[in-house]
């Protein structure tokens, strides 16, 4: 694999000071990757809602079923922003599973996703996946980037991986027309995988405390209502069964109590 030109930090970088998403996501799935403050935000998490780490699991469900099924409708390029910290089932594998001949760029913009991915990635073959240093709220150099451009061609569809990051995106940021301005650079029968946190059913309570946590980490949590969850598919049409709770995206195992309600939303889009 290649590194991104800037993913060779220093450990001081990765601020083990302050909680990071990507760490306490990898607690909250039972990794190891992550350090007391981390832990300590994760705990106070799960103390406001346990559906923390069981929206999580969920979350990596859907982001595995969407894999195989995209990559078993033809797709074979991924481009997966929000990467996290590798654990086993990434994108990188899932699809694999299915054709052994996929591309995927990761993108992240935390530096300890970096340092993983390039222990996980060791072993693929160049031109396979690369792991790039890199801000979602700058769609127009992820665009530009040789790197991703090196991995992808922007001629055959491409799965563009949105999940479980955009909740870090604030509304100032203009959530909405990131993800426009991708999807507009991406070929007709592209895919737009993505999933987000909400609060649709959780108290205005939990929701205030979980927003309270996030705002001390590095990332600030928003979570959004279906409706708002929806806009970001406009002009894409819905696999079915459309925008769900993540245990409910075509599940391949029976369904538990409160799946439907569980903290997030989740779908697959198709450029026409
Ligand atoms: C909750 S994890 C999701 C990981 C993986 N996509 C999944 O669903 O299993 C969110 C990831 O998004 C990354 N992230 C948050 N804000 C970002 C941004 N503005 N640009 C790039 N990555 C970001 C975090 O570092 C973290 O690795």
């Amino acid at each position: 694999m290649r590194a991104g030109e800037d993913d060779v930090r220093p450990p001081t970088d990765l601020r083990t000071d302050i909680p990071h998403p990507a760490r306490m996501y990898d607690y909250f799935l039972g990794g190891k990757d992550n350090f007391p403050a981390d832990r300590e935000a994760a705990e106070r998490a799960l103390a406001i809602s346990p559906e923390f780490r069981t929206g999580a699991q969920a979350n990596r469900g859907f982001l595995q079923r969407a894999v195989r099924q995209v990559t078993g409708q033809g797709v074979r390029q991924f481009l997966d922003i929000g990467t996290g910290i590798p654990t086993a089932g990434s994108t990188h594998q899932i699809a694999a599973e299915v054709s052994p001949d996929v591309r995927v760029a990761y993108l992240d913009n935390d530096p300890i996703v970096l340092v993983h991915g390039r222990a996980l990635l060791a072993g693929a073959g160049r031109g396979t996946a690369t792991v790039i240093h890199a801000d979602l709220r700058e769609p127009e150099k992820i665009l530009a980037n040789a790197e991703v451009r090196e991995v992808l061609d922007f001629d055959q569809p491409i799965a563009l991986m949105l999940v479980a990051i955009l909740h870090f995106v604030a509304d100032d940021q203009d959530p909405v027309g990131i993800v426009r301005r991708l999807v507009d650079a991406l070929p007709s029968g592209s895919r737009l995988v993505l999933s987000h946190a909400t609060g649709d059913f959780a108290t205005p309570e939990q929701v205030k405390q979980a927003r309270a946590l996030y705002s001390n980490s590095a990332a600030p949590l928003v979570p959004r209502s279906r409706e708002q969850v929806a806009a970001f598919f406009e002009g894409l049409e819905l696999e079915e069964p459309g925008l769900v709770t993540p245990p409910l995206w075509r599940p391949d195992a029976p369904l538990k109590e409160g799946d439907d309600r569980a903290p997030g939303w989740a779908a697959v889009g198709i450029k026409p």
